[in-house]
């Protein structure tokens, strides 16, 4: 016997930042500009992260590349361990992102596998869905209310 299911993903597609909520758009900006602060000589693309936590102070980050690749950070990550190291005990409220490459386009920048994982732990831990806004240069934003619909069947500490 065999079971088929299908899982439904939610998402917002905002024209303008003008259209988002007073938040988010702060937010917005601070990744936007923390995106051009990026160290990104090797792949050229540029991404910023800010993120908001509960008493009202924003983390940001920008991704920071080595020549030895995989020793670099995206922003995402950045932002977040940032957020989590100065504030542990403070709920995260959301995260907004930013990346493009050298020619800004308006596609949208959704944050790799390996950040929709390292965030998927704080929602884990903070037990409240964590929404991201994210992208391109220029163009519409997306939002999902829940890194869970970035990450479907996600990895948590459950399992260990
Ligand atoms: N990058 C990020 O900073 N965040 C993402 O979610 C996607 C990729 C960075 C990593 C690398 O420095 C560059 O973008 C190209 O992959």
């Amino acid at each position: 016997m065999k079971t088929e299911k299908q899982l439904q993903i939610r998402y917002t597609i905002f024209e303008s930042l003008a259209d988002l909520p007073a938040e988010a758009q702060t937010l917005m900006a601070e990744a936007v500009a923390a995106r051009h602060n990026a160290y990104a000589p090797y792949s050229k693309f540029k991404v910023g992260a800010a993120v908001l936590v509960g008493n009202g102070k924003i983390f940001i980050g920008s991704n920071q590349e080595n020549a030895a690749f995989p020793s670099g950070l995206c922003a995402e990550r950045v932002a977040i361990y940032q957020a989590s190291t100065q504030c542990p005990d403070e709920v995260i409220k959301m995260i907004a992102i930013s990346g493009t490459a050298e020619d800004p386009t308006g596609q949208p920048v959704s944050p790799c596998g390996a950040c929709r994982q390292s965030l998927s732990e704080y929602e884990t831990k903070q037990q409240q869905p964590i929404p991201v806004y994210f992208m391109g240069a220029k163009g519409h934003i997306i939002r999902t209310e829940s890194i869970k619909d970035l990450l479907p069947f996600l990895f948590d500490g459950s399992l260990l």
